[in-house]
């Protein structure tokens, strides 16, 4: 058993990462024969992703995918951690697996992803839950077949979390969950350690991928048909910067768009470490998009400073600003936490009054949540969770005005859309979304799946657009 340990976590060295390479014996190929699978998966793009590989190790074992977890013979959870609310639901989830195993002894019940990184979490598995087959963590993921075998030969739960900083390992099988579009991992973990966030303890030290895995993914994609990749990371600005190369962001993503992929997204930027560089290129090429995720955090710089964020309220405007300047027809998304420790009304104000500046394409707005380890969990809270709700209200209802007006502004233009599949209950409908990354809804045939077209935009809603396509 190998347990996570948070103190361990939180280190950071200058050891060199170890890279290595996917393996998997022939013996562990025959695991899965005749057994069914389901991933339950919680959290960001990353974890999706890291769900896409497990999918694909399952299957070199033999195990065929399932919709349903009741009568499946493999269940897995992969879960986050980022607020309370997503612990919650992998617990309930627990529960009601629960009762399906007291039904059925044989299933075989696994849970990895960034909870399975705290210690609170296992421990609480290894004493309430005991009926848990295996725990794996974010470091070991290629390991799976591994454990999952150990699971099957034991009686107890198989728990194998590593907590140092972090491998990289290529060579991963990958079962992608859309057709058209794909997610690349440029780098791992993140070194920032925003005061409330746990995401440095669950995935460990920033490490990037060498460039030229990177681009042969992208060509290899390119060659399969895809018409688009999302470079992931928690803070894809700092890519390379733990390499000894002086190749960087702005270089990763000139040498992806030279590879002709249509369309090319990357996510989350840090505002700290985006350079004017990096907005010359999504500037300069055009099949990078003009879709920026940007996330603030809060407007207030007395906020700012106490969430470790290195940026000063004009200093992120200034940054917005420039890049609305230099990126014709930009989108740009956002991510808020209201109600952070010691954030008094004038700070929501300050919020606030941002939010009317920059008038967002999209915001994704959260209450603070106390993560366990993390340095904004030791500051006094003085606010209750009432006032801290009423003001997610007064946020949403803002930030929601300027989507619907945004969208307005696109009606009667036309705009270029990657037309992904068929929207659910509408005859002949359609869905797609347009280089700034919004959702549209329009009618027409099969043949267009799959290919970037133009679409004018007929009607605007809240989160998406209506469309017309005329051939
Ligand atoms: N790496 C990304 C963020 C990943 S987490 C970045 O730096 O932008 C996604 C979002 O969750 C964060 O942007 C933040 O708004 C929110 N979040 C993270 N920790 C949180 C916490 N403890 N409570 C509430 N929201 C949190
Ligand atoms: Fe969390 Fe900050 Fe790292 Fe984003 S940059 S993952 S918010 S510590
Ligand atoms: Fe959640 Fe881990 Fe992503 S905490 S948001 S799944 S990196």
């Amino acid at each position: 058993m190998i347990l996570p340990n948070y103190n361990e976590a939180k280190k950071r060295t200058k050891s060199e990462v170890l890279r290595e390479e996917y393996i998997i014996n022939d013996d562990l190929k025959k695991i899965g024969e005749g057994k069914t699978y389901f991933v339950k998966t919680y959290g960001c793009q990353m974890n999706e992703h890291d769900t896409e590989n497990i999918k694909a190790m399952l299957e070199e074992m033999g195990f065929i995918e399932n919709d349903d977890y009741k009568n499946s013979d493999l269940i897995i959870l992969n879960t986050c951690s980022i607020r309370e609310n997503a612990h919650n639901k992998a617990f309930g989830m627990l529960g009601r697996i629960k009762h399906l195993k007291e039904e059925r002894k044989d299933i075989i019940v696994g849970l990895c992803g960034c909870m399975a990184q705290e210690e609170g979490v296992v421990n609480r598995i290894l004493e309430k839950y005991k009926w848990v087959n295996f725990v794996f963590g974010t470091h070991n993921i290629h390991r799976l077949p591994f454990i999952l075998k150990d699971s099957l030969d034991s009686n107890n739960t198989e728990v194998e979390v590593y907590s140092k900083e972090g491998n990289i390992v290529e060579g991963l099988p990958v079962k992608r969950q859309h057709s058209y579009k794909a997610y690349v991992n440029i780098m791992y973990g993140c070194d920032k350690f925003c005061t409330y966030c746990i995401v440095p303890f669950t995935r460990g030290k920033q490490r990037s991928r060498n460039k030229d895995d990177i681009i042969n993914e992208v060509i290899d994609l390119k060659n399969k048909g895809y018409m688009e990749v999302t470079l992931l990371g928690q803070n894809v600005n700092a890519y390379g910067k733990d390499l000894d190369t002086n190749y960087g962001m702005e270089d990763l993503l000139r040498d992806v768009s030279l590879t002709g992929i249509p369309r090319v997204r990357f996510m989350t930027s840090h505002p700290w470490d985006f350079t004017d560089s990096m907005i010359d290129v999504i500037s300069k090429y055009d099949n990078i998009m003009p879709s920026i995720h940007l996330p603030v955090q809060s407007g207030s710089s007395r906020i700012l400073k106490l969430m470790g964020r290195r940026y000063t309220k004009e200093e992120y405007l200034k940054l917005f600003n420039t890049i609305k300047e230099k990126i014709p027809n930009v989108s740009i998304s956002t991510d808020i936490i209201v109600g952070f420790p010691k954030e008094e009304e004038e700070d929501f104000l300050e919020t606030l009054d941002l939010v009317e500046k920059c008038k967002y394409d999209n915001a994704f707005t959260f209450i603070f949540s106390k993560r366990e380890g993390t340095a904004a969990c030791k500051l006094e809270d003085n606010t209750d969770i009432k006032e801290k709700e009423k003001r997610l209200y007064r946020l949403n209802d803002i930030v929601n005005k300027y989507f619907l007006e945004n969208n307005k502004r696109l009606v009667g233009t036309k705009v270029s859309v990657l037309v992904e599949g068929r929207a659910q209950g509408r005859k002949n409908g359609l869905f797609g979304y347009t280089d700034t990354n919004k959702l549209i809804n329009f009618d027409g045939d099969d043949s267009l799946i799959g290919k970037i077209i133009s679409v004018e935009v007929v009607d605007a809603k809240t989160w998406s657009l209506d469309g017309k396509y005329e051939g």
